[in-house]
């Protein structure tokens, strides 16, 4: 199975499977290791397990501490005889069997986390199985199109900016190759078609069904993760399509904490950092800025992955150990993009980009620590 990875357009296009499953019980192994997270969570739903974020908040959960019962649905695809799966695959697989031998009660199932069938199965395994009503449900899809249960029309999001075209320089992670491309502005059908795909309304169906359902627990907390990011991404980030699908998500959170009330529970929204995963590595802009804020974030000392970041939101925003209030900003957002906006990381990133050019990109970056993450995304080693 081991093979060179094949990287083609910034895409890998093969996968390490016993790779893939290493790096997730290096993950858990290191989550096992830390001081265990007070007060934490008992009984975990989460939506888009296998990777990025998703992975992260489910092995905290159940690994950080709380030693939670987590039911995880992801859309993966299976190995066959001919073809390795999809790498979220063997990251389920190695969360089940870690689970399994600290007898942890985990499900996992591989389905459209969209379709109202889904609801149903999740539902049903949860009562098949005896979880407890859960009191946390952490939505972290990432997916580039969404069918609409209601009507069954398709919808395709588009990485755009509003209103005026963005032009861009993207850098090839494997030949350090830099391209100036100019991305034409979204019609108004690609900018609906975004927030239905990454806005809140799937995460507030979801919410809406659990609860019908008596699966919802007492003081039960929802969270969607976004993202705001800095001054070279924003227009393809923040102000174009996707920031739309995030403020409608931050929205969507509002009216969730309404429809947890009665339970006293709450809706969310963590903001998180920019870091490489399948999701980020296709987005333009992304790898040059986060090649310079690795830099910058390493040299001081402040630098986090996915698991860092989820563990930091769970033991000092929303499980704390000493009881107190969550933090949030003015919108009511939680900051765990706070270092990586600090001015002064910012200003020395802004700095590292200006001078950026394919023959510095490799000495002044960590550009290596970017394809580092990127192939071990693919079960690759760096
Ligand atoms: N990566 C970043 O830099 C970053 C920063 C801030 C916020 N976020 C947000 O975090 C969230 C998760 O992103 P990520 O970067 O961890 O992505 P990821 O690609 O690593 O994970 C996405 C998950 O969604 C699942 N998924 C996709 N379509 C699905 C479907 N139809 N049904 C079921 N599961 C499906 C995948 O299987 C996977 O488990 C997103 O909302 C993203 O915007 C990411």
């Amino acid at each position: 199975m081991a093979e060179e990875p094949k990287v083609r357009g910034g895409l890998c296009l093969n996968v390490d499977g016993e790779g893939c499953k290493k790096f997730t019980l290096r993950d858990i192994a290191r989550e096992k290791a830390k001081t265990p997270i007070e007060n934490g969570p008992k009984s975990v739903l989460v939506l888009g397990c296998s990777g990025g974020y998703g992975l992260a908040s489910r092995i905290a959960v159940a690994f950080g501490g709380p030693k939670a019962e987590t039911l995880g649905v992801s859309f993966e695809r299976a190995p066959t005889d001919r073809k390795a799966g999809s790498p979220g695959w063997y990251n389920n697989e190695a969360f089940d069997e870690s689970a399994k031998a600290e007898g942890l009660k985990a499900i996992t199932i591989s389905a459209d986390a969209f379709a109202d069938a889904t609801r149903e199965t999740v539902a049903q395994l949860a009562k098949d199985n005896g979880f407890k009503p859960f009191d946390l449900v952490v939505y972290s899809l990432a997916s580039p199109m969404r069918t609409d249960p209601k009507d069954g029309v398709l919808y395709k999001s588009a990485i755009k900016p509003i209103g005026k075209p963005h032009v861009a320089r993207t850098l090839d992670i494997m030949t350090c190759e830099m391209k100036e491309v100019s991305v034409e502005p979204a019609s108004d059908e690609e900018i609906a078609a975004t927030v239905k795909v990454m806005g809140g309304e799937d995460w507030i169906l979801w919410i809406d069904y659990l609860k019908a359902q008596g699966l919802l627990a007492e003081g039960c907390k929802t969270v969607a993760y976004s993202y705001i990011g800095p001054k070279c991404t924003q227009d393809i980030y923040r102000s174009g399509t996707l920031g739309k699908a995030k403020e409608n998500l931050e929205a969507s959170a509002k009216a969730i904490t309404e429809t947890l009330k009665d339970l006293n529970g709450v809706g969310v929204v963590p903001v998180n950092k920019a870091l490489v995963t399948r999701a980020s590595a296709v987005i333009p802009a992304m790898p040059p800025y986060i090649s310079c804020l690795f830099k910058v974030m390493k040299e001081a000392g402040l630098h986090e992955d996915c698991l860092d970041q989820i563990d930091r939101l769970f033991r000092e925003f929303m499980y704390r150990a000493d009881g107190g209030e969550m933090p949030v900003d003015e919108a009511g957002r939680i900051r765990i993009d706070d270092w990586e906006m600090r001015p002064e990381i910012q200003a020395a990133v802004d700095k590292l980009m200006e001078t950026l050019a394919p023959e510095n990109v490799e000495a002044t970056t960590d550009i290596a620590g970017y394809r580092t993450d990127f192939l071990a995304l693919h079960g690759f080693e760096g």
